[in-house]
């Protein structure tokens, strides 16, 4: 009697355990289906690979991606779609990682189908208890040409930015050189003049020589001179190239570059801009303006509580566009606006002095004006405007016959 009491309570729990174990199971399928479902919607591809760094296997879409033969989907065979420049560097990471069993992570060009190359992001982690022969690293494969591309395009931008940046500061200096060199050079020629006239009525020895050193001085004051005021017209009469720009789209561009300066962290920018204007421009050079104008608000607002930025565009006068940019800065002093604009005028510790002065340069070159909107420790507001552009071809009303 008493056995077949303990055979059915073995029995029950027998039972008991199996649909446990039947529930486990159960969970362990829904849990993988999810893990699987996950993987395919993502848009890594996993890999694994055993102790030596051999791929065991790898997401269906690498075969996709590179066209790839089965036997190199692989073992070795993925080295086979990696870019020659990159291939050196990759094996000795992934070497180093499989000996060291560190994590790996390294972005690298994977050659297409097609022949074309994109870069990917492969990441993997060693597991912790890894046996003989077994998978031991768990991967990933990420194609992230896309991001490479805004990088490159972000830094070829701002590459231009600096160099038309370095040119126009190098005019201003050359202007204000110029300018500054040109009064004694003036006093210089009249003084050699006044030497030539006394010495007409000199006579005596060497007055020959002394002559003709007057004359070579006198010459070579006209050659300065000459040098002088041809390097104030190629800078004053740089050449512009204009074409129809839309004005708000310049200015975003503009701001998303002045912005993303360190130096502009925790700084609130707002734009009011008008999508309609259009207007003749050289778009590098008034981007290079607007940026000018937004470091200079920014640098005026450092160490204050309030840092706010607004740009706005809209209708100036009739055939202008006028943008203006407003800061919570100290403003300028009444006594300061006419001299702001000067070359090499400055009273930052490490400023330079040629941001306003090159962007009146470049304003005036397209028949624009800037000035100053401003009060006295109440916030800076620079304005400009800009030629507004005639409509284009296609739009023109045909001109009556
Ligand atoms: N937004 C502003 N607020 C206050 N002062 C300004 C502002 N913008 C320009 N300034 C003044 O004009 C000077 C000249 O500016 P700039 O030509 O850009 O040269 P830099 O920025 O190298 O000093 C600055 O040193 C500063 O005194
Ligand atoms: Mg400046």
């Amino acid at each position: 009697m008493g056995d077949l009491a303990d055979n059915e309570r073995a029995a029950a729990e027998i039972a008991e355990r199996t649909a446990e174990l039947e529930r486990a199971q159960q969970q362990l399928r829904e849990s993988e289906e999810l893990y699987r479902h996950v993987v395919e919607l993502s848009s890594l591809i996993p890999w694994t690979a055993d102790g030596q760094g051999r791929i065991l296997a790898v997401g269906k879409r690498w075969r996709d991606w590179t066209g790839a033969a089965p036997h190199q989907a692989t073992g070795t065979g993925w080295q086979d779609f990696v870019h020659p420049e990159d291939a050196d560097g990759l094996l000795q990471a992934w070497t180093q990682a499989v000996w060291t069993g560190r994590r790996f992570e390294r972005e690298w060009r994977v050659r297409g189908a097609d022949g074309s190359y994109r870069w990917c992001h492969a990441r993997a982690a060693k597991r912790a208890d890894d046996g003989g022969d077994e998978v031991v690293w768990y991967g990933t494969l990420e194609d992230v040409q896309e991001r490479h591309e805004a990088e490159e395009g972000y830094r070829r931008a701002e590459a231009e930015l600096a160099h038309v940046s370095r040119l126009s500061a190098m005019g201003a200096m050359a202007t204000a050189i110029a300018h500054d060199l040109n009064q004694p050079l003036t006093a210089i020629a009249q003084y050699v003049r006044g030497c030539k006239r006394l010495l007409a009525d000199v006579e005596g020895p060497g007055r020959e020589e002394l002559a003709d050193g007057l004359e070579n001085a006198d010459r070579n004051t006209v050659r300065a001179s000459e040098i002088v005021r041809r390097v104030r017209e190629f800078v004053t009469r740089g050449t512009v190239e204009t074409r129809r720009e839309n004005l708000a789209e310049l200015v975003e561009e503009a701001c998303r570059f002045a912005m993303a300066d360190p130096g502009a962290n925790g700084v609130r920018c707002r734009l009011g801009l008008d999508g309609e204007c259009t207007v003749l421009a050289d778009r590098i050079q008034i981007r290079q303006v607007l940026v000018n104008l937004i470091r200079n608000a920014v640098d005026a607002m450092q160490g204050r509580r309030r840092r706010d930025i607004v740009i706005q565009t809209g209708c100036g006068r009739p055939g202008y566009c006028e943008v203006s940019v407003t800061d919570t800065g100290p403003g300028i002093a009444p006594a300061d606006t006419a001299r702001i604009f000067d070359p090499l005028y400055t009273t930052r510790p490490d400023g330079m002095g040629v941001g306003l002065s090159i962007s009146r340069t470049i304003v005036e070159a397209h028949g624009g004006t800037i000035w100053i909107d401003s009060r006295d420790g109440e916030g800076a507001t620079i304005r400009f405007t800009l030629p507004v552009a005639a409509p284009a071809d296609g739009q023109a009303p045909e001109a009556a016959a």
